[in-house]
């Protein structure tokens, strides 16, 4: 089966020497592709800038910001048996790239910002035949925007995190998950190393990818 598998921040520059990122190490991604690897799938790893290695066989495409990883996808979609959208995309750019280096004012200063496209939900209102897996990182009511974005962007599944922990989530090597079925089940992931929990995701997704093609046929 063929999987493509996003993973790690984005970056937005502002200037030639500045961006607007996140804290995502790209752990989980890597490690989604890795127990795809691991089960003999193909996989296209579309990854943002990271400081860990990629897993071996994997067909890697490196991306900066928000546009180049959607053109990634999106080239990849028509191939695809299995989305698996984990980057921590950024949410918004600036709304200007200022090509020289903006020198430093006196007092305060603000930023104006737009919003970046949403790969995941315009891709997915597109016709495509993969089965679609989102994630979503939330520090409050994890639950309610979790389903929200499982309904909102499409997804077949979606993976939620508490990432206001310090003991699991962004940069950490353990993650607890909580998933989100589209026909309204739950099922949770307890405590344990990404490598793990990606082996026991890899499972669920592929399960449940089953029974969606069943109920089609
Ligand atoms: O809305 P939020 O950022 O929490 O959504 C998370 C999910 O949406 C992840 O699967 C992420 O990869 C995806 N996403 C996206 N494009 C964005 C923002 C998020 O594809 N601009």
């Amino acid at each position: 089966m063929k999987f493509v598998v996003t993973a790690g921040p984005t970056r937005e520059p502002l200037d030639p020497v500045r961006y607007l990122s996140n804290r995502s190490s790209g752990k989980m991604g890597y490690a989604i592709a890795a127990a795809a690897l691991e089960e003999h799938h193909a996989v296209t790893l579309i990854s943002g800038p990271v400081a860990i290695p990629a897993p071996a066989g994997a067909e890697v495409m490196r991306v900066t910001t928000g546009d180049e990883m959607f053109d990634a996808v999106a080239a990849r979609l028509e191939h695809c048996d299995v989305l698996v959208m984990c980057a921590a995309v950024c949410d918004y750019q600036p709304a200007h790239y200022t090509p020289e280096k903006m020198e430093k004012q006196g007092g305060p200063f603000s930023l104006a910002l737009v919003p970046t496209r949403d790969i995941l939900a315009s891709l997915t209102s597109r016709p495509h035949r993969c089965f679609v897996v989102g994630f979503a990182a939330e520090t409050q009511e994890l639950e309610a925007h979790a389903a929200r974005k499982l309904r909102e962007k499409n997804c077949d599944l979606l993976v939620a995190n508490d990432v206001s922990r310090a003991d699991v989530g962004m940069d950490s090597d353990d993650n607890e998950l909580l998933i989100f079925f589209s026909n309204g089940e739950r099922r949770k992931l307890s405590r344990a190393k990404k490598t793990e929990l990606a082996r026991a995701l890899l499972k669920i997704i592929l399960d449940a990818r089953e029974k969606c093609l069943t109920k089609k046929s």
